[in-house]
């Protein structure tokens, strides 16, 4: 059997976000994949929990198990508003001189740590808010100012100048927002910041966005002469507005759906093979998703590639199949002629 990765080996890598706790219980699943993002055991809060204290015994582990079965590191992440230690604003006067020495210290100390090991870094992720067109308030704005993101990318770069740096965000695909990210790029490298990607999360679901709109986005994206990755995808089975909570398990309808969308969202992806550099899964099975706590919690979901036992469910065979189903258009191409 081919694993998923090697299919797509002549495209872009498959990468999996995994969580240190459960690499043993996925340790066959992982082999489809060749990257992996530490779903939360890089997060400032986890890696920094004082001023004084560096926790890098998880990330640790679960580099040393991608070194160990050749699987690329993606760095999730330097600079976000959430999933911060309490320490890091407070004190009544922090300035922006001290603000931006805490940033500078973190960054140095965690991408020097894994120079040699972590590929890529999420520099800054989700500096964007929905709807508004502008750099989302956060206290990281408020008390450096708006060019902490340009800060953050050159103390990431100064650290490790081979490490490829991303702008990672969310909702991509909507106008105002990709409006503002490629502004805001083009600015960027006017300035000469060091920035290599642009991180589209993918959290989607069977019925948004519209795949044309994706792929707008990416025929959009891909002049700004970047690299893009997927960094966590998932395809939720509810549209954001929908909180209802009666379903025990995904409809035939809702499983077939999935498979259809996530079958054409991977054949964009291979359109744009040239620029996509990377295809991240947020999740290896169902059986634990981010998506069972958000947006309501407890509500159970079944985004992902596996199924809650861990088998292969019908959205893996249509990314994984995709040579097969070309044939078979060929076939009926040539039966009608
Ligand atoms: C999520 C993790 O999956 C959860 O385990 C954690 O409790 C909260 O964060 N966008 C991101 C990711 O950039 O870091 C988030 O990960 C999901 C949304």
């Amino acid at each position: 059997m081919e694993y998923l990765y090697q299919i797509y080996k002549e495209f872009f890598p498959i990468g999996v976000a995994v969580g240190l706790e459960h690499l043993e219980k996925y340790w066959d699943l992982l082999k489809h994949f060749n990257s992996i993002t530490p779903e939360n055991e890089l997060k400032f809060c986890e890696v920094h929990p004082e001023e004084s204290t560096y926790h890098f015994e998880k990330s640790d582990k679960l580099v040393q198990y991608a070194k160990e079965n050749n699987k690329l590191v993606r760095g999730h992440t330097l600079v976000w508003h959430t999933q911060n230690p309490d320490w890091l604003f407070e004190g009544k006067m922090v300035s922006r001189d001290m603000l931006l020495k805490r940033m500078e210290d973190h960054i140095s100390v965690t991408v020097d740590r894994y120079k040699d090991s972590i590929y890529c870094w999420d520099v800054v992720n989700e500096i964007f808010p929905d709807g508004e067109g502008k750099l989302r308030d956060t206290r990281w704005k408020e008390i450096i100012g708006e060019d902490y993101v340009e800060k953050a990318f050159c103390y990431a770069h100064e650290t490790n100048p081979k490490a490829k740096l991303f702008l990672n965000e969310y909702n991509c695909e909507e106008d105002i927002k990709l409006d503002l990210i490629i502004d805001y790029i083009c600015q960027l490298k006017k300035k000469k910041i060091p920035i290599d990607g642009v991180g589209v999360q993918g959290h989607y679901s069977i019925v948004y966005p519209d795949l044309e709109k994706v792929r707008k986005m990416f025929y959009r994206l891909a002049k700004l002469d970047l690299q893009i990755q997927i960094t966590e995808l998932d395809i939720s089975m509810f549209a954001f507005e929908d909180h209802s909570c009666d379903k025990k398990a995904p409809s035939r309808e809702m499983i077939d759906a999935q498979a259809r969308y996530y079958s054409k969202l991977f054949s964009i992806f291979r359109e744009y093979k040239d620029v996509i550099t990377g295809v991240t899964f947020w999740g290896a099975a169902d059986d634990f998703t981010w998506l069972d706590d958000f947006p309501v919690i407890g509500r159970k979901n079944w985004p992902l590639l596996f199924d809650e036992k861990l088998q292969p469910k019908k959205a893996f065979y249509a990314i994984a199949d995709f040579r097969e189903s070309q044939i078979r258009k060929m076939e009926e191409l040539y039966k009608e002629e």
